[in-house]
């Protein structure tokens, strides 16, 4: 079984897709997560969003330390605001698709693959059996990430996370190259008053009702 699952920031994507694998004994792949190691790795060598050139940033990909990607370093603001700059960038893009691709058709665990991140269902695997669109509105979703945020000891305030995000949620919809849309085929869920609980029922109602 293959799931894709898109959506916005703090839209709950993330965790209905760890929820969802470990319901289907499936591999999991966040793919934001690739994004935000690679700018924290061009971060730590000095490059910043106004220096990042598409060609370079694309060549460190082959020497990337996945790792990374289980980094509580990579869940700084400053590194989603990064990962959001190369993730425009075509060359990057076409880098990590081949990896996303690989990893949904040989998961290194499981009975199959979850992807989420933004572009999964209209671009890495457009031909996926289930697809969810989550979102929220934007207020609930800088809201909790500033809850996320300061309970993990971090001093932010609400209309500096607000900001952020709307700066964000703009750069990903707008970007010429993939941007973050619902396709077609995909269920939509608007997690703005729904609990994670909810959530992962509707989309296991989905699934049931799909007979996938
Ligand atoms: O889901 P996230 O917040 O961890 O994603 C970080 C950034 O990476 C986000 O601003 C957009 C980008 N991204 C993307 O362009 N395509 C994906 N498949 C996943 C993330």
């Amino acid at each position: 079984m293959i799931i894709a699952v898109d959506g916005s920031a703090a839209s709950g994507k993330g965790t209905l897709a760890k929820r969802l694998a470990r319901h289907f004994d499936l591999a999991h792949l966040d793919t934001g997560g690739l994004y935000r190691a690679l700018a924290l790795h061009l971060m730590r060598s000095g490059i910043t969003a106004e220096t990042a050139e598409e060609h370079s940033a694309a060549a460190q990909i082959a020497a990337l330390d996945l790792e990374l990607i289980n980094s509580p370093a990579i869940r700084d603001d400053s590194v989603a605001g990064m990962a959001s700059v190369i993730a425009a960038m075509p060359a990057v893009r076409a880098g990590f698709l081949v990896l996303q691709r690989d990893f949904a058709s040989h998961p290194p665990t499981g009975h199959g693959a979850v992807l989420d991140g933004r572009d999964i269902g209209s671009v890495v695997l457009p031909d996926a059996p289930v697809k969810f669109f989550v979102d929220a509105d934007i207020e609930v979703r800088a809201e909790r990430r500033t809850n996320e945020l300061q309970a993990a000891g971090q001093s932010v305030m609400f209309r500096d996370v607000l900001a952020d995000m709307q700066a964000r949620d703009a750069r990903d919809r707008g970007r010429s190259i993939a941007p973050l849309r619902a396709v077609e085929d995909a269920k939509l869920i608007d997690t703005s008053s729904l609990d994670a609980d909810q959530v992962f029922a509707s989309a296991l109602a989905h699934i049931d009702a799909a007979g996938t």
